[in-house]
């Protein structure tokens, strides 16, 4: 079976492209490398001992994308192109519509074209909004508070609304909750240009001495200790969530939560880091992050019930395998 994955060089299609060579697919990769680097997919073979291949192009053009559909025989796409920084987002809108949604339709297209019937998306928790936790897959959706979780709600819309009307079609939604970690290998791992904006890498920069503390954005939240609460889940986890999602496709469309069920505050976090690593966490607590709610974790039973599928992987062990990427990166 061969597998064409959008967005294959970055983190979690690197760490899925492993999985599916692993579970004995074929991959073929596209990726403009906008936000990731090729070497990571050397890095792939290495871990895997097998074959990929690898095209640089930009999913949001059509042309280029309809070329690889010709020259393979796909049976299934799983789409993680996308840009997925939340405040760039709000600063380039249009950037953002563009990307995320035009390269779904493209995607889309070319699967109806070449009578691809299999395609899983990345999707994400952010598109439960403030709903009370733990996220059930049957909520109604709330509006997100910027434009990257507004592409996330349409891609679902209209990937469901072309299911809907080719019957034949297999759609997964896959929502994530909050990946983090790295392969056992440190091989590969997550490696944001600039400054993180997410929690763990910058925790573990702090950790390595290339920030010289974290700010907690605010304690003063309805949970255990008043920092936001998340489902953190270890990336291979996830990446074998999309395994699992592809193993089971079946027709029409279908959204899962991959997430562990288990909140971690902020604090818990850092003190699991350092329990973890024997390394230290300098943090100050500052002002709570415009647009952060306070707590989101799944309710993930019905992975579990119908894919087969459970996290396995806990906190300690995503603190692990993040500080060891870490430590072997360098830029
Ligand atoms: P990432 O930035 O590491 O990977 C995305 C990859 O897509 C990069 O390699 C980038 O170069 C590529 N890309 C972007 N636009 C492209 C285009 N038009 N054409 C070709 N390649 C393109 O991000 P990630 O964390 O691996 O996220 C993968 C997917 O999962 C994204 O769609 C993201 O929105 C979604 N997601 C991520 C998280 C998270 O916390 N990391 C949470 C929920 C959902
Ligand atoms: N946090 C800090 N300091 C930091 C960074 C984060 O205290 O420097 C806190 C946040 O306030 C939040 C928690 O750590 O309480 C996690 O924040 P992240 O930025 O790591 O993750 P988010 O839950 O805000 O968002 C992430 C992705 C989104 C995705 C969402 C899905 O960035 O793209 O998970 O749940 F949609």
């Amino acid at each position: 079976m061969n597998i064409l994955v959008t967005g294959g060089a970055g983190y979690i299609g690197s760490h899925t492209c492993v999985a599916l060579l692993e579970a004995g697919y074929s991959v073929i990769v596209a990726d403009n490398l906008c936000n990731s680097k090729v070497e990571t997919i050397d890095k792939v073979k290495q871990i895997t001992k097998k074959d990929i291949l690898f095209y640089q192009i930009d999913v949001t053009e059509e042309d280029a994308v309809d070329k690889i559909f010709s020259n393979h025989d796909i049976n299934g796409v799983i789409h993680f192109a996308g840009l997925k920084a939340v405040g760039e987002s709000i600063e380039k809108p249009l950037t953002y519509y563009y990307n995320n949604l035009v390269s779904t339709m493209v995607l889309a297209k070319a699967c109806q074209k070449h009578n691809v019937k299999r395609l899983v998306f990345s999707s994400s928790a952010t598109v439960y909004g403030d709903n009370i936790v733990p996220f059930v897959e049957t909520m109604n959706l709330l509006p997100t508070t910027n434009p990257y979780g507004e592409t996330k709600a349409m891609s679902e819309r209209i990937l469901t609304d072309i299911a809907k009307a080719n019957p034949a079609f297999s759609v997964s939604l896959l929502r994530y909750f909050n990946p983090v970690g790295a392969h056992e290998s440190g091989l590969i791992g997550e490696a944001p240009n600039g400054i993180p904006n997410n929690l763990m890498p910058y925790v573990t920069q702090v950790a390595k001495g290339k920030r010289e503390k974290l700010s907690v954005f605010g304690n003063d939240y309805p949970t255990v200790d008043g920092t936001g609460v998340r489902d953190y889940i270890h990336v291979v986890d996830l990446a074998v969530g999309h395994v699992a999602a592809l193993d089971n496709i079946t027709e029409g469309v279908h959204v899962y939560n991959l997430g562990t069920g288990q909140g971690t505050s902020v604090l818990e976090l850092i003190q699991a880091f350092e329990d973890a690593n024997s390394v230290e966490v300098s943090y100050e607590v500052v002002n709570r992050r415009p647009g952060d709610i306070a707590s989101c974790y799944a309710d993930a039973s019905k992975a579990e019930r119908e894919l087969g599928w459970t996290a396995k992987r806990d906190i300690l062990a995503m603190c692990r395998d993040a500080w060891r990427f870490e430590k072997n990166y360098e830029e």
